[in-house]
C-alpha cells in the first residue's frame, strides 16, 4: 500500500468501510479515525466472528496496529470504554499501547444524548442514531464543547459544565419536559471516567506527525458517507460532521502523506438509515429481498435499512465532491440471482432528465430514477479470488459503472469476511 491510504463511504453509509479498512491493516501501521462518532458502526468479520466496532478503529483487531482517534471525532466516553471492556474480554491485546484518543476530541455527555433523542421524538425528527452526535458539534461550533483535555482539569471541567448544565437543564426541563442532568452524579460520574481513559488520552496530532516523518503507513477511516457529509449531503437529512477525505487532515491535525490513495467505497445497490430523500429506494419486495439477502440492519440502532438500486448519479456526484477516483465494490454478491439489474442514470422531473444531484433535497424527493437494465449472474462469489474468475455479468456491471462514473474499481468484496477480497490494481 502508499503511505496514506485515506477509505471514505461514497453512498449514505454503512458501505462495508469497515471491512475493507481491516483488509488493508494487514500492511498498515496505524488506523486514524478523523471525523463522526459512534453513530458509526464498522463491521468486521474475521474466522466467521462478527465484531463491531463504533468508535475504536477498524484496525484493532491487528495486534501491530495502533489506532488513532483525532480531534474530529466526537467522543462518548462510555462507550468508548465499553468497547475497551469487549474487545479485552474477546482477548484483543495491549489496548493502552495501541489506542491514542486525542487530548482535543469533543466529549458526548448525558445532555447531548438526552437533547438528541428528545428532539427526534418531536416533529422535524430526521432520523438520527440519537447518540448525541449533533448536540455534541453544535456546541462544539458555539464554543460550549466540553473537550476531553478538560476532563483533567476540575476546575475549568466544574465551571464550564455549571455555565453549560443551566442552558441544558432549562430546554430538556422547560421546552422538552424531559428530565434534567444532576451536576454532582455528572461530576463523579465523569471524575472515574476520566481516571480510566487517562492512558489512551494523548496528542494525536504529534503522534500521528513524528510516525508520518518516519514513514510508517497510516489508514485514515473515515465514517458516514458523502451523501451524509453536513454541507454536501442530502440536507438537512445529514449528520454533522464533514465525511469528505479532506477532513481527514483536519480532524486529525496531520498533512497526509504526498502518496496517500483516496479509495472510495460503494456498495453495488444502496441502503440508507433514517428518514431523507433516496431517488432509487424499492419499497416492495425486491427491496425485501435486498434486505434479508444483505443482511440490511443497521450496526448501531439495528433499524432495517432502506434498500434500493445502485444509483450513478449520486454516486457520480459523490466522487465529484471528494475528488476519489478509486473505488471499492462491495456487496456484488448480494445481487447473485437477480435476472436482471437496474442502474440509475439519470432523474426526470417535469418531463427533464438531469444528470446532476441537486442542492434542493426537496427536488431530489420528487425526481423519479431513469434506469438502465443489465443482465444479472447466478454464481455464488464468495469464494471468488481473482477478477478473472469474476462472472461475465458482474464484470460488464463493473465496467459501466467504471465508465459511466470516470472511475477505476480497484478492489471488490465479495462477502463479509476477512479474505473475501479480490485486490485488481495492487499498484494504483
Ligand atoms: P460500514 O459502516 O461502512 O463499515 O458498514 P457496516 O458494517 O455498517 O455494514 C456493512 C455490512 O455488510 C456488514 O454487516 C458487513 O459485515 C457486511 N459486508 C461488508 N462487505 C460485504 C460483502 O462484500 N458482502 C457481504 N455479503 N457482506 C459484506
Ligand atoms: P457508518 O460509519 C449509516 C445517519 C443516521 C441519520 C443521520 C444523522 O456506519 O457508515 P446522526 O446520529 O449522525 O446525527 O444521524 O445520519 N447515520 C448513518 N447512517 N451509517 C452511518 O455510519 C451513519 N451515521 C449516521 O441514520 O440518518
Ligand atoms: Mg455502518
Amino acid at each position: 500500500m502508499p503511505q496514506g491510504v485515506v477509505i471514505i463511504g461514497l453512498q449514505w453509509g454503512d458501505e462495508g468501510k469497515g471491512k475493507i479498512v481491516d483488509y488493508y491493516t494487514a500492511e498498515a501501521d496505524i488506523v486514524a479515525r478523523f471525523q463522526g462518532g459512534n453513530n458509526a458502526g464498522h463491521t468486521l468479520v474475521v474466522q466467521g466472528t462478527k465484531t463491531v466496532l463504533h468508535l475504536i478503529p477498524s484496525g484493532i483487531l491487528r495486534p501491530h496496529a495502533k489506532c488513532f482517534i483525532g480531534s474530529g471525532v466526537v467522543v462518548d466516553p462510555e462507550v468508548f470504554l465499553e468497547e475497551i471492556d469487549i474487545l479485552k474480554k474477546a482477548g484483543v491485546p495491549d489496548l493502552e499501547n495501541r489506542i491514542a484518543i486525542s487530548d482535543r476530541c469533543h466529549l458526548i455527555v448525558d445532555y447531548h444524548k438526552h437533547l438528541d433523542a428528545a428532539r427526534e421524538g418531536r416533529k422535524g425528527g430526521i432520523g438520527t442514531t440519537k447518540r448525541g452526535i449533533g448536540p455534541a458539534y453544535e456546541d462544539r461550533a458555539s464554543r460550549r464543547g466540553l473537550r476531553l483535555a478538560d476532563l483533567y482539569n476540575g476546575k475549568v471541567f466544574e465551571e464550564k459544565l455549571n455555565d453549560n448544565l443551566q442552558e441544558k437543564n432549562f430546554l430538556l426541563k422547560e421546552f422538552y419536559k424531559v428530565a434534567p442532568v444532576n451536576m454532582d452524579a455528572f461530576l463523579k460520574k465523569y471524575s472515574q471516567i476520566a481516571e480510566r481513559l487517562k492512558p489512551f488520552v494523548k496528542d494525536v496530532s504529534r503522534e500521528l506527525y513524528n510516525e508520518i516523518q518516519n514513514g510508517k503507513k497510516i489508514l485514515f477511516e473515515g465514517a458516514q458517507g458523502i451523501l451524509l457529509d453536513v454541507d454536501y449531503g442530502t440536507y438537512p437529512f445529514v449528520t454533522s460532521s464533514h465525511t469528505l477525505p479532506s477532513q481527514a487532515a483536519l480532524g486529525l491535525g496531520a498533512r497526509l502523506p504526498k502518496d496517500t490513495l483516496f479509495l472510495g467505497i460503494v456498495k453495488a445497490y444502496t441502503t440508507r438509515v433514517g428518514d431523507g430523500p433516496f431517488p432509487t429506494e424499492l419499497k416492495d419486495s425486491q427491496g425485501d429481498l435486498l434486505r434479508s439477502k444483505g443482511g440490511e440492519f443497521g450496526a448501531t440502532t439495528g433499524r432495517p435499512r432502506r434498500c434500493g438500486w445502485l444509483d450513478l448519479v449520486a454516486l457520480r456526484y459523490a466522487l465529484q465532491v471528494s475528488g476519489i477516483k478509486h473505488l471499492g465494490v462491495t456487496k456484488a454478491d448480494v445481487l447473485s440471482g437477480i435476472d436482471e439489474l437496474k442502474v440509475c442514470t439519470g432523474y426526470q422531473y417535469n418531463g427533464k432528465t438531469y444528470d446532476t444531484f441537486p442542492a434542493d433535497t426537496s427536488l431530489l424527493d420528487k425526481m423519479q430514477p431513469v434506469y438502465q437494465t443489465l443482465p444479472g449472474w447466478k454464481e455464488d462469489l464468495t469464494h471468488i479470488r481473482s477478477a478473472a474468475d469474476l462472472p461475465k455479468n458482474l464484470t460488464a456491471y463493473l465496467r459501466f459503472l467504471e465508465e459511466k462514473t470516470q472511475s477505476q474499481v480497484n478492489l471488490i468484496s465479495t462477502g463479509a469476511g476477512r479474505e473475501a477480497v479480490i485486490d485488481i490494481h495492487r499498484a494504483f
